[in-house]
């Protein structure tokens, strides 16, 4: 029943950022997924378990953090519920590059079988059930293995690779399914559990778990840091980082934790807004179900944003840039601490669920802050603007411009893109226009409520959002809501219907940016050093989309005039050697070379090395050399694909 599935190239592009990221599928790196589970009916195409036969209720993790031979090591025990009676004769699990060592079920040795693997979901582990079990039982499956240094999930930093030079570093980074390459488990969101982490290392330990009093006894030189996670999480949740962290309060149940020497820095950022954004965010939904937020400020190769990981929070250290310009990453991952986290989309499907929903509360947050509903629409404006980038970059038609996008046979990795987070946000910012803003407030403690700790698609948003106004106290928008074209909504590719803007914090930032255009015009520091970091960017976005490059020496004028090219916020840095790139200013090349080899976060890396092959491929192939060892798994596979060389 094993089917194949082909699927068209993604066009390559070459200006993105991680938001605006598109992916190129050679050909060589398609995955041939095998489907199986939507031929087995299920929602997620992107796992190989059976999950419609068993269940994962509680998942405990016993894992030693061994720096030497970079890996976990350990055992997982998961229990898992029998959906069916008996039918069931084996349990299959989903695992990539992992080294297994045994199985037990029910405490005795079990038959067990690694198959062959699949590019891209891994190769499934195969426990038998000889007689099954009754609907409603629970197995105990403990499995005993080490990641091996394939896994993608893992980066592990030697100590010379820290600021402090001290001890060692290492962190997992899950979604979207790379949990699969640190144990056995049903890696799909659709599948939520409980877990227990007992984990030993040498060096502090945080996880997406509550911390529970640590443990010394009998452990040389290493201690027994254990957490609990009672509210039920999807395995891309799952997180661990160790090494020498100190941690220093941001807020009521706030913590920032980061290396001793990026400490003070990194809770200054934070302090000022954590709280705010928390309150704010209680009252749009209702209140923090986690118990703790804290935020883990990890080293520079961190490749995203962020990740709303349960309780910790990680974060690239370029939100850390002095002047809190960046904690919009924050108001974002605390968002997700309801949509994504609480209420989970079932598949990569239906993600926009997850990332939609967050940037709409992200931005709800923003202006409830700032008490100025222009930075809604201020921030909706530069979504916007990389939502066309990344439709354009696509083309208009490509599946993956699309609100619910087909994953079969697809690695989410390839898939991600700007477009569920601002088609998401689009979509829902549309239906609280449509019944107004006081109905909508109604309607968000509904939802969440209504799907906290479940996981759900579309049609069961759909289907929530018409109980909730088909409610007789609405009648008055029967024909609103009558007139939703979901069909169009969820399907149609490209741009979605492009609602007005209050646009009076960037009319300043067009302005300047028309100057650009006028010959002989001589900037001056002045013109944005009042400004907002994110108003600078629009401006360089705006003239990034100029139909003709800068001149090498306006570029140059630029840089010079707004100290484009020192400042910390590595946003700019990257916005302006975009620029700088497309103009062929040569003078700008070491530096972006350098910088590649300061920041990790696929955002900025992935779109600087795709300008940088354009101008300079020897330069860029250099770079990607040198700094192999320091970008992650995830981002050295993202880059090697964009540039189209061997290991992809
Ligand atoms: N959950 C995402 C990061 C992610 C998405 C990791 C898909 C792996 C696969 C996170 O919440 C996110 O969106 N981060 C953004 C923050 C930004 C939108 C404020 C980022 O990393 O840039
Ligand atoms: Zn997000």
């Amino acid at each position: 029943m094993w089917g194949f599935l082909r699927f068209g190239r993604a066009r390559s592009v070459a200006q993105e950022t991680i938001a605006k990221s598109i992916p190129t599928i050679p050909s060589t790196r398609r995955c041939f997924s095998l489907g199986a589970a939507k031929m087995a009916g299920l929602r997620d195409p992107n796992t190989l378990s059976n999950y419609d036969a068993w269940r994962t209720k509680h998942t405990t993790a016993n894992l030693k953090v061994d720096f030497e031979d970079k890996c976990l090591r350990g055992s997982v025990i998961l229990e898992l519920e029998s959906q069916t009676d008996k039918a069931s004769n084996e349990i299959i699990l989903d695992s990539s590059y992992l080294a297994v060592d045994s199985v037990t079920l029910n405490s005795s040795p079990s038959a067990w079988e690694i198959k062959d693997r699949t590019e891209c979901y891994g190769s499934p582990v195969h426990v038998a059930v000889p007689e099954g079990v009754a609907k409603g039982e629970i197995v105990k499956l403990e499995i005993s293995l080490a990641t091996t240094h394939k896994c993608t999930a893992l980066q592990w930093l030697t100590a010379a690779q820290t600021s402090n030079q001290k001890a060692p570093f290492m962190f997992s980074q899950c979604q979207a399914i790379h949990a699969r390459s640190l144990f056995p488990c049903q890696d799909t969101p659709d599948v939520k559990s409980t877990y227990d982490f007992n984990i030993t290392s040498p060096y502090v330990v945080v996880a997406s778990g509550v911390p529970l009093p640590t443990e010394t006894e009998g452990l040389e030189g290493e201690k027994l840091y254990k957490f609990e996670q009672k509210v039920p999480i999807p395995s891309y949740l799952f997180a661990l980082a160790s090494g020498d962290i100190a941690t220093a309060p941001i807020g009521k149940r706030s913590v920032v934790a980061t290396g001793p020497n990026e400490l003070k820095e990194s809770q200054w950022e934070l302090e000022a807004d954590m709280d705010k954004f928390m309150d704010v965010a209680e009252k749009i939904v209702f209140p923090y179900q986690w118990g703790e937020y804290n935020v883990l400020v990890l080293p520079p190769s961190f490749p995203y944003g962020g990740m709303e990981n349960p309780i910790f929070t990680f974060a690239t250290p370029t939100i850390i840039s002095g002047d809190r310009q960046n904690v919009d990453v924050i108001a974002h991952e605390l968002s997700h601490s309801w949509s994504g986290n609480l209420v989970t989309s079932c598949s990569w499907e239906h993600f926009w669920l997850n990332e939609g929903w967050t940037t709409y509360l992200e931005r709800r947050i923003q202006a409830a802050v700032h008490g100025n509903s222009a930075m809604f629409d201020f921030s909706a404006i530069i979504g916007w603007k990389a939502l066309e980038e990344s439709v354009e970059g696509h083309g208009k038609d490509h599946e993956f411009t699309k609100l619910l996008i087909s994953h079969m046979g697809i690695d989410p990795d390839d898939a991600f893109s700007t477009v569920p987070y601002e088609k998401g946000f689009h979509f829902i910012y549309y239906l609280d226009r449509l019944v107004g803003r006081e109905n909508f407030d109604k309607f968000i403690p509904f939802y969440f409520g209504k799907w906290a700790t479940k996981s759900l698609d579309s049609y069961e948003f759909k289907a929530t959002f018409l109980e909730f106004f088909g409610a007789p106290g609405y009648a008055d928008l029967k024909e609103k809501i009558a007139g939703i074209d979901w069909e169009a909504r969820f399907y149609n590719p490209g741009l979605p219907p492009k609602p007005d803007f209050d646009t009076s914090l960037v009319d300043v930032c067009y302005e300047l940016a028309r100057k650009w255009k006028q010959p002989g015009f001589s900037p001056s520091p002045s013109d944005i050093s009042s400004w907002a970091g994110n108003q600078v960017l629009v401006f360089l976005n705006e003239v990034q989309g100029f139909e003709e490059p800068l001149t090498v020496e306006q570029t140059q004028a630029m840089g010079k005039a707004y100290g484009l090219a020192e400042g910390k916020n590595v946003e700019l840095k990257e916005g302006y050697y975009q620029i700088a790139m497309r103009a062929k200013d040569a003078s700008v090349y070491q530096g972006v070379a350098e910088l590649l080899g300061q920041v990790g976060r696929m955002k900025f890396v992935r779109p600087l090395f795709r300008s940088l092959n354009k101008v300079d491929r020897d330069l860029a192939l250099k770079t990607l050399e040198r700094n192999r060892d320091f970008y992650h798994p995830i981002c050295r596979q993202m880059v090697e694909k964009d540039l189209g060389v061997a290991g992809a």
